[in-house]
Order: structure tokens, then C-alpha cells, then sequence
């Protein structure tokens, strides 16, 4: 008989079983579209639903979706929903760009994330978490955090602006990062217009003042540029080789130009910090509540710090810390849902020879949120199981059944920047801190930008003792 105790099974919303009116489907879109979908999105491979007049296709089946991001991505481009909300920000950046803009930005940037530039940032992610963690020394004997994920965000902001400025930050407001969290919270937000497909000139209520947090941010970036490219000027040798350094870089004709590079900077830090904190505070929930599994990676952690070996190996050497991250981001998703437009009609047949026809201006809905909760591809889908990702077990999940990072020639630029740093965190907080749920607590994940917390996640730090 298995006397392993059950896995933990963390909170999320039961699929719904009742058919919503189109009212209800309005509210609950604008409220959480987590709380959207239904038993079919968990159990079929792909279902075709309508939205008033709009036909959208969800689509599970791993085989489908590779149909799609990869192997006939040029069909697909990015679903007007998501450009009406993220383009008025982030203009022709990375994440926003699309055809000919995107092409030649997506080749310029290649070279700034490579392996070797990521590894380069490890020393930085390592200072940055060390100087974060201090502030639970002065933490009092009941150790409360009001809110794990706010402080998370903190970490990661930290890293991003290390590594994207080196500190050299032109603002007069005493805190950046509060200025970035005012950006993100106004600007990223689904308005009934857009679910009504207004045009972009159409006000937006959630969304008004954002424009003036927008241009005030803006005009930060522009200033940081100015600073540094004329210190680059003067002395390049002296320059820090960061994000903006290697950006400026790409200054050229074949390269990008001084208004995308400001636009790409704005998407590093919308998709680039938010994303990893999140991920972060869900992978120390999951783990809280699961106390072996905590154990182990505990022992992983002292061991490999006890020998000494450098965060840039942390990532290798510590399976158990990564497949707790991997397990993190299948329950709670940062990006829940990758949607795509279909340019013109297109057919895919499965190899039992069932045929799905999707027709031109079809929106797609390929959403890691029911994907990684699926019945048919995961075994205990509600359950955190972070065994699933050691390497022994890693070949058992196709490649496109896990998609926390996306797929295709769109697939996240820094997915390995974003896995190192988040090793490099967890590594050091727990090496110092175990890190439990407070009893009864029950974080409610909803879908903004991110998945995120509804109500925060207060959770209690107190200090460990290394086993070594
Ligand atoms: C755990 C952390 C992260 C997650 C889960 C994540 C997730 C994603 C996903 C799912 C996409 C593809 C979107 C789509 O296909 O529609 C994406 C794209 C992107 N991500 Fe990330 N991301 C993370 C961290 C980062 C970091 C650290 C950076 C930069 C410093 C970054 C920059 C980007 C950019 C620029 C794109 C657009 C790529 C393109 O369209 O060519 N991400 N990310």
C-alpha cells in the first residue's frame, strides 16, 4: 500500500459545470476570466465557442498547438484583445511588434539573450536577492509578510534594474518601483471596450490616468537612455555591459532604432519582473504546504551551497528547487492565456484523422491555464507534484503540453534569464528562511496582467538552521 501522504491540492476555481449567460460571461471576464471556463476546457482537446458574433477556438490538444505556434505561426498573429490592451504601452516592443518590425527586432535581440549574457547576470541576481532577504532579519518574533507576492516583486524588480540599468536610473520620485507597479495596474487592465472591440481612440475608463503615469514614465526612460549613451560615449570601457548598454548597441539600421529601443525597454520591465514574482510567491505557497518535498529541496540547498559552487551552476545543480519552480508555473501560469488571430482559413487533420477547420479572423485561445490543468494530459492535474519535472520524469511531458514560457518563434526571449533568477531567489530564501502558509489561508488566484493573488499571500518567514 502507497502510505505517501496526498499530494497537496492548492486552491483554484472548480470548472464550472452551468452555462453562463452572455452577462455573466461579461462580469466574470472583467472580475477573473479564470473563473470562465468549464468542464469541456479541462477534458476536450479543442472546442470551438462563441462570444456575440466572434467564433473562438480553444485549443488543448498539444499536436493542435503545435500546428499553430510553430508550424504554421506565420497564419496566426496576436489577437486584437491583447494588442488593444498592451500596444497603446508598450508600442513596438518585442512583445507587441508585429511583421517586419518584429522580425528585425527579434534577430537584433537574439545576441542580448543569449545563455551566456543570462549567465553573466548571476552575480547580480545573487547580490540583489542576499541585499532583499536581509529585511526579514529585523522581521519580529511572528514573522508576518502582509504579502509574499509584493515582496517577490520587490526581488525581481531589484534584478530587472540591475541588470536592465545598473542602478543608473535618471528619476526624481523616490521609489522607481512604485512607479512602474502605478503603470501596471492602470494600464493592463481589460475594459468593456475592449471585449466590445472599440477602436483604440475610444476611451477606456479603468484605464484613464494611465496616459500621464505613461508619459512621466516615458520620459525616465528617454532621460536613462540620454545619460547613458553619452557615458558609453566617453568611456566604454568603463560602461556596465547591462541590458541598456547591449540595447544601445543595437542602435543601426539593421538594428533597432532610438524609439524601439525605449519601447523595448518598457517591455522588459511590463513582461520581465511581474512575471517571475509571481511565479515566485505560488512556488513557495505550493511548497509551504508541502512539507517533504520542502525538506529535500532544504538538503539540495545546503549541500550545494556548502560546496561552495557559484549561482551561475545553481540552476543544474539544483533539480529539486527547479522542478518546484517548473510545478509552480503549471498550477498558476504567470501568462494564463496566449491568444492568436487566424490571418487567413486554415485546416489541420489529427493522425486518427478528425479534421478542425478554422476560419479566417478566428481567435484563438491556446491557454496554459486549462492546458496545465488538463485531464487528458496530466495525471492528478490539480495536484502540486513537483516530481513530475525531475529530469528521470521530464521526457513523460511533451513539449507542447507545458507552456508557461510559450512555444514557436514568439516563445519568451527570457525564459532563461527568468529560471535562472528564479532559482537564484528561492535558493537563498530558503537556505535562510523556511517560509510557511499562514493556517487557514487560502490565496485566490485571479488573471490580470499576471496570475496573481486576489488578496495578496501573507504567509510567515522565520530563520533555519543550515544542515551541512
Ligand atoms: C517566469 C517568468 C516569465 C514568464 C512566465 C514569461 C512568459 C512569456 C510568454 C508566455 C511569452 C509568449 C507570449 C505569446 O506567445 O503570446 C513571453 C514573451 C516574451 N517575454 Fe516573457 N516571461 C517571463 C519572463 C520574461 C523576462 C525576464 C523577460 C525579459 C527580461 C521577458 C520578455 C519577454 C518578451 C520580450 C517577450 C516577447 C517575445 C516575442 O514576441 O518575440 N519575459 N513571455
Amino acid at each position: 500500500m502507497d502510505m505517501r501522504p496526498e499530494p497537496f491540492e492548492p486552491p483554484a476555481p472548480i470548472p464550472r459545470n452551468r452555462i453562463l449567460s452572455r452577462l455573466q460571461v461579461i462580469r466574470t471576464v472583467l472580475r477573473n476570466p479564470l473563473e470562465l471556463w468549464g468542464r469541456p476546457s479541462y477534458t476536450l482537446p479543442w472546442i470551438e465557442t462563441k462570444f456575440f458574433s466572434e467564433r473562438n477556438l480553444i485549443v488543448n490538444d498539444p499536436r493542435l498547438i503545435r500546428h499553430i505556434l510553430v508550424e504554421n505561426s506565420s497564419n496566426y498573429r496576436m489577437a486584437e484583445v491583447r494588442q488593444l490592451i498592451l500596444r497603446p504601452i508598450l508600442r513596438d516592443g518585442l512583445l507587441t511588434a508585429e511583421g517586419p518590425v518584429w522580425k528585425r527586432s527579434r534577430k537584433a535581440m537574439a545576441p542580448v539573450f543569449t545563455p551566456r549574457h543570462a549567465k553573466g547576470f548571476a552575480g547580480k541576481m545573487l547580490a540583489k536577492s542576499e541585499e532583499y532577504v536581509k529585511k526579514y532579519a529585523d522581521i519580529g518574533v511572528a514573522g508576518r509578510v502582509e504579502d509574499m507576492s509584493a515582496d517577490m516583486a520587490e526581488i525581481t524588480f531589484g534584478i530587472l534594474s540591475e541588470t536592465l540599468f545598473s542602478g543608473d536610473v535618471v528619476t526624481t520620485s523616490d521609489n522607481f518601483s512604485d512607479d512602474v507597479e502605478a503603470l501596471l495596474h492602470r494600464m493592463g487592465r481589460v475594459d468593456p471596450m475592449d471585449m466590445l472591440r472599440a477602436p483604440p481612440w475610444v476611451p477606456r475608463l479603468r484605464r484613464i490616468g494611465g496616459a500621464k503615469v505613461m508619459k512621466q514614465f516615458r520620459d525616465v526612460v528617454r532621460q536613462t537612455m540620454e545619460k547613458r549613451r553619452a557615458r558609453m560615449k566617453a568611456d566604454r570601457a568603463n560602461t556596465p555591459d547591462d541590458f541598456l548598454t547591449l540595447l544601445l548597441e543595437l542602435d543601426g539600421p539593421d538594428g533597432l532604432t532610438l524609439d524601439e529601443i525605449e519601447d523595448n525597454i518598457l517591455t522588459f520591465i511590463g513582461a520581465g519582473h511581474e512575471t517571475t514574482a509571481r511565479a515566485l510567491a505560488w512556488t513557495l505557497y505550493c511548497v509551504s504546504c508541502s512539507p517533504d518535498f520542502r525538506d529535500v529541496m532544504e538538503r539540495e540547498i545546503d549541500e550545494v551551497l556548502a560546496l561552495g559552487v557559484e549561482p551561475v551552476e545553481w540552476l543544474d545543480r539544483m533539480p529539486h528547487v527547479r522542478a518546484a519552480f517548473e510545478e509552480g508555473m503549471r498550477l498558476y501560469p504567470p501568462a494564463p492565456s496566449l491568444n492568436r488571430e487566424a490571418i487567413k482559413s486554415d485546416r489541420w487533420t489529427s493522425p486518427a484523422g478528425e479534421t478542425v477547420s478554422i476560419s479566417a479572423g478566428m481567435t484563438i485561445l491556446i491557454m496554459p491555464w486549462t492546458l496545465h490543468r488538463h485531464e487528458l494530459y496530466w495525471e492528478k492535474p490539480r495536484a502540486f507534484m513537483p516530481e513530475r519535472f525531475l529530469p528521470e520524469n521530464r521526457d513523460k511531458i511533451d513539449r507542447f503540453q507545458y507552456l508557461p514560457f510559450g512555444a514557436g518563434p514568439r516563445v519568451c526571449i527570457g525564459a532563461t534569464f527568468a529560471m535562472q533568477e528564479a532559482v537564484i531567489a528561492l535558493a537563498v530564501l530558503m537556505s535562510r528562511y523556511r517560509i510557511d502558509a499562514l493556517p487557514g489561508s487560502k490565496p485566490w488566484p485571479v488573471q490580470r496582467l499576471t496570475t496573481q493573488p486576489r488578496d495578496g499571500l501573507p504567509m510567515r518567514v522565520t530563520p533555519r538552521r543550515r544542515q551541512s
